[in-house]
């Protein structure tokens, strides 16, 4: 039972007690002061250490996100999540004054589902008390350098709407707190200062970065995390931990440390209590110098810490009581429990104004030698897989928005997107999508991909059969990327229905594994298409292996329309002429209406790129090489390259081969240059009609490691733009963000890695400018790249390593699969275009859109019946260029979650970097819309509600305006770059 030391307060109690029987004991003082209100008073006069226990619970790394929970397979680490929480609450009883922060609700909500309602009753009250504080709160704690920001803002949705929906408003966590990832993105502080933080805090950022705060004290800063948005909107208070998460040297107590415990009987031999109590105050006086208030902060806790809570509270108690007890001495050090909300409370008292910061914090590097850039690649597969699993994901909610209960139940059986939904936030996890986790647990990631893309299946199946009036079977092929469809190879006659998630309509290649020579295809009107069949490549067969027979592939271009299916009818032509021939020799060049592409004669690479219709051209050879990847028995330093690290033995990499071997195929509908560079590297360079890009598909491994020797394989784009050594990569995918080689805005860098130390996330684009021509290169996932000589782009596509990189994980990344034992086969596509610079982003913005979220096929073998509907759309009409839908889901029963937003940056476009606004009433065809209301972007708060700490720049500039924007709710507004988040009540017509 709670220790008391207030006195009871007679009658008021005893009813509240009575009516409410509290198992914590009735006191009315304590009842709903959560939040800062119940933050521990500080002397104003002393230095003030907040203590705040904490435990760092992955979600999945070396064990899967379930061994963790329930503490299985401890051999491989001991950790038990369920168990920590046991033990916190019981040991938060015993003393009020007792706080800890939890943080990871994937975990919290395995745990509150299994708890009796007297214990669930118990934890509110810990909440409702402030004793318990959930802070950032999302499902997991997310990667900031591979994730996309759809998937980013879904995962902290989800984590924080169970909060609100189990504690209300006492459970809201009011700062972000991202105490391990490596490296921070810009984007996700501006993304948790517009879902309503007051603060943000984390760990890790370059050693040279760290030692320049400390002397200058700037460990904690404003951080103006967007260059469009008006601030105060994306500035994000942001504090650096003195010690990343862990305990200052000496005080760890958890049972998985062996520091001493504090022996405080004076009649005993060892006792410490002088020697504990005076460690502690120069740690804390040294600390204190290094920051700019009389208050600092230390992390009591560590990696899965307080399975037996008992040991840290019972040292923690004693710590706070000896050191305070030193006032009545003259000591001015005054030690307190306290969170992270309640220190960052103290600080926004202070009134000070705080430097600003607008660039990020990448790359991290630990020390000279090792920089955590190679993770930006590592395990491409999955990084893809993850993905495309967003893009399955947001059309299966989509259809479910649009079909209501006939998508969960329906002809095919039951169905639901909750299954991916929890699949795909696990798998934002800092050692999921990253890469950075054991050969077990990324399988058990992509495993919970695959099983929710199943329940979507079904959803997607049964919505497309009401939407249609069809339910004839549909079939779904998830390897047409490698050309297997059993369905397409074998049948004379099928649909194909194109379902696209974007709010425009969109002109989509398509390519079907067939066996066939000849076909007719016709559109939902019945007219015929244009459409080609070429032979299936040498490197295709090799890598689907046995898993299917098709010789040839159908190519014909799709227009689908926005948010909606259309349908194309395919039938063998049994006279048909016969597929087009290859020819074993590169043509001098390939053009369509848009582009030239030319390639020397010599090598067969590519020699340049030309936009037909704004008359640019640059010179441009690509090619693919690879680092030997460091061993570890270097001379500066014993790293190796790992899932973690990036470190080449050497600055200049080995050239696969000077020259490819090529083979062309042209069509009126798409002209191909296939090119060998060795069995293990290959690559189509390849045009579409009447398309303004150029697609580079890859395909790379396995890996040859016989020679002993890891590879980290890169493509290279050589280029006659004159970069000045700027280049420019996405931070998230939204906002894009200049980078400089051998360069850092905020500190002098000394560089002692030339390639690793240059290498950046890109998660969707980066491309390279002077004043007249601009190079974009759209990805199909997070890749890491550089930009290092003049002219020159390059992106890492694949490693294989033979060793650990000692950053825990324990394994090298050497990943192989059933199919592939000698290592992975990873493709992939590039998307090239060339523009003005002051027009590019008009294609690359909807282009990676398109690459995002990618319409979605589902076949039906033969005639579809009679009636069936060919066509639908969601929308009464397009949105306008600049307008993403980036957000439609079923919320409850009868009202649904939106997201639009502006999808360019303030100066990127003269012609879409305007205010534009939308009709909600004119948006759907199929729902009527019978309220709005307006939320935060992570939808746990209504937006006029939401009100945050009110920090001050250190600027001559005068203080930020609060944006108070007034809108009639049916008429939304978005400005460059803004997202607006709304909660609408529907009905079907
Ligand atoms: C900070 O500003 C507020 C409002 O202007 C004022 O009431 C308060 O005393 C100031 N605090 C400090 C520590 O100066
Ligand atoms: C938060 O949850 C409460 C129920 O606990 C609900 O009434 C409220 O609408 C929720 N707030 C938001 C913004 O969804
Ligand atoms: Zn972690």
């Amino acid at each position: 039972m709670a220790n008391r030391s207030e006195p009871l307060a007679g009658f008021l109690v005893l009813l509240l007690g009575a009516v409410l029987s509290f198992p914590l004991g009735p006191d009315p003082e304590r009842i709903r002061t959560c939040g800062y209100e119940s933050c521990h008073a500080t002397k104003s006069n002393m230095l003030n250490v907040h203590l705040v226990p904490h435990t760092h619970d992955d979600v999945g790394w070396l064990k899967t996100v379930d061994q963790y929970f329930y503490g299985d397979r401890n051999d491989i680490q001991h950790a038990g999540v369920q168990y920590i929480l046991d033990s916190v609450v019981d040991q938060l009883l015993k003393n009020p004054d007792r706080r800890f922060i939890y943080v990871e609700t994937a975990f919290f909500y395995r745990w509150w589902k299994r708890q009796t309602p007297d214990m669930q009753q118990t934890v509110k009250q810990l909440v409702n008390e402030g004793r318990l504080e959930f802070v950032n709160g999302g499902w997991c704690m997310s990667d900031e350098a591979t994730t996309h920001y759809s998937a980013v803002i879904d995962q902290m949705t989800m984590g924080l709407r169970f909060l609100n929906e189990t504690f209300g408003s006492c459970g809201r966590p009011r700062v972000a707190w991202h105490i391990d990832p490596f490296g921070h993105a810009r984007e996700h502080a501006s993304m948790f200062a517009q879902m309503g933080y007051d603060g943000f805090f984390f760990g890790r950022l370059d050693y040279q970065d760290r030692a320049r705060r400390m002397r200058d004290k700037e460990q904690e800063l404003l951080w103006r995390a967007s260059d469009s948005l008006i601030p105060p909107v994306a500035d994000l208070w942001t504090g650096i931990l003195p010690n990343g998460y862990n305990p200052p040297e000496g005080f760890c107590w958890d049972q998985s440390c062996n520091d001493p415990p504090i022996r405080d009987d004076p009649d005993l031999e060892d006792y410490n209590v002088n020697d504990v109590v005076k460690r502690f105050l120069t740690i804390a006086n040294n600390q204190a110098v290094v920051y700019k208030t009389n208050h600092i902060i230390m992390t009591m806790g560590s990696d899965f810490q307080y399975e037996n809570a008992n040991l840290w509270y019972k040292n923690l108690d004693k710590l706070i009581r000896y050191v305070n007890e030193r006032q009545a001495n003259g000591s001015n050090v005054n030690v307190l429990y306290s969170t992270p909300s309640c220190y960052l409370q103290e600080l926004h008292r202070t009134n000070l104004t705080w430097n600003l910061k607008t660039d990020d914090f990448f790359p991290y590097a630990d020390n000279a030698h090792s920089f955590w850039t190679g993770y930006f690649t590592s395990r491409p597969a999955l990084k893809r897989y993850e993905r495309i699993s967003n893009s399955n994901l947001q059309t299966c909610n989509q259809l479910e928005v649009f079909s209501g209960p006939d998508s969960r139940k329906g002809p095919f059986g039951e169905g639901d997107s909750q299954t991916l939904k929890k699949a795909m936030a696990v798998a934002q996890h800092h050692d999921a999508v990253s890469g950075t986790e054991k050969q077990h647990v990324a399988n058990d990631y992509a495993r919970r991909l695959a099983n929710g893309w199943q329940h979507c299946q079904v959803l997607v199946s049964n919505s497309l059969a009401a939407l249609s009036g069809s339910s004839a079977q549909r079939i779904f092929c998830d390897n047409l990327n490698i050309s297997v469809c059993p369905l397409t190879e074998s049948s004379k006659k099928f649909s194909v229905n194109v379902y696209n998630p974007l709010a425009r309509p969109v002109t989509w290649p398509v390519r079907l594994p067939v066996n066939g020579t000849a076909y007719v295809v016709s559109d939902a009107s019945g007219r015929s298409v244009e459409c080609q069949v070429v032979p299936v490549s040498a490197a295709t067969q090799d890598v689907r292996r046995s898993r299917g027979f098709a010789v040839n592939e159908l190519v014909f271009q799709v227009k689908a329309p926005p948010l909606g299916f259309t349908t194309y009818s395919v039938s063998l032509l049994q006279d048909g002429p016969p597929p087009a021939s290859k020819q074993h020799r590169a043509p001098a060049a390939i053009q369509n209406k848009f582009l030239r592409v030319t390639f020397d004669p010599e090598t067969g690479l590519l020699s340049s790129l030309s936009n037909l219709e704004t008359k640019q051209s640059i010179k441009l050879t690509q090619n693919f090489y690879w680092y030997n990847a460091s061993d570890g028995n270097n001379s500066g330093s014993s790293q190796p390259s790992g899932a973690y690290i990036f470190r080449p033995n050497s600055s200049i990499p080995f050239i696969i081969s000077k020259i490819a071997k090529t083979e062309s195929i042209q069509t009126p509908t798409v002209q191909e240059v296939r090119q060998q560079f060795a069995p293990w590297v290959s690559q189509v360079v390849r045009l579409y009609s009447d398309s303004r890009v150029l697609e580079l598909e890859w395909t790379v491994g396995p890996l040859p490691i016989e020679d002993d020797l890891g590879k980290e394989v890169i493509t290279r784009l050589d280029t006659s733009i004159q970069t000045a050594q700027y280049f420019y990569t996405d931070s998230n995918g939204r906002e894009v963000l200049q980078r400089k080689t051998d360069f850092r805005p905020t500190w002098n860098l000394k560089q002692s890695e030339p390639i690793a130390g240059n290498y950046y996330p890109i998660n969707s684009r980066a491309f390279i400018k002077d004043d007249v021509n601009q190079l974009t290169v759209v990805t199909d996932r997070s890749q890491g790249g550089g930009s290092v000589a003049n002219g020159s782009l390059e992106i890492m596509l694949h490693r294989r390593l033979l060793y650990d990189d000692a950053r825990g994980v324990g394994e090298p990344l050497n990943e192989n699969s059933g199919i592939f034992p000698e290592g992975l086969v990873i493709r992939g596509r590039l998307l090239l275009s060339l523009s003005h610079p002051s027009s590019a982003a008009d294609v690359h913005r909807p282009l990676a859109q398109e690459v995002v979220l990618q319409p979605l096929l589902t076949f039906t073998d033969g005639d579809l019946p009679p009636k069936t509907q060919l066509e639908f759309s969601g929308l009464q009409a397009q949105l306008p260029p600049a307008v993403h839908l980036l957000t439609l889901t079923q919320w409850d029963e009868d009202s649904v979650l939106l997201r639009l937003e502006h999808q360019f940056q303030s100066w990127e476009s003269r012609l879409n970097s305007k205010p534009v606004t939308v009709s909600l009433q004119k948006l759907f065809s199929t729902l009527d819309i019978l309220g709005v209301s307006e939320l935060n972007l992570s939808a746990n708060q209504w937006k006029d509600e939401m009100t945050r700490f009110n920090w001050m720049p250190r600027t001559d500039e005068s203080p930020p305006l609060k944006d108070f924007q007034r809108f009639s709710v049916w008429e939304v507004t978005l400005k460059p770059m803004e997202i607006r988040t709304f909660l609408l009540r529907v009905s079907h017509r």
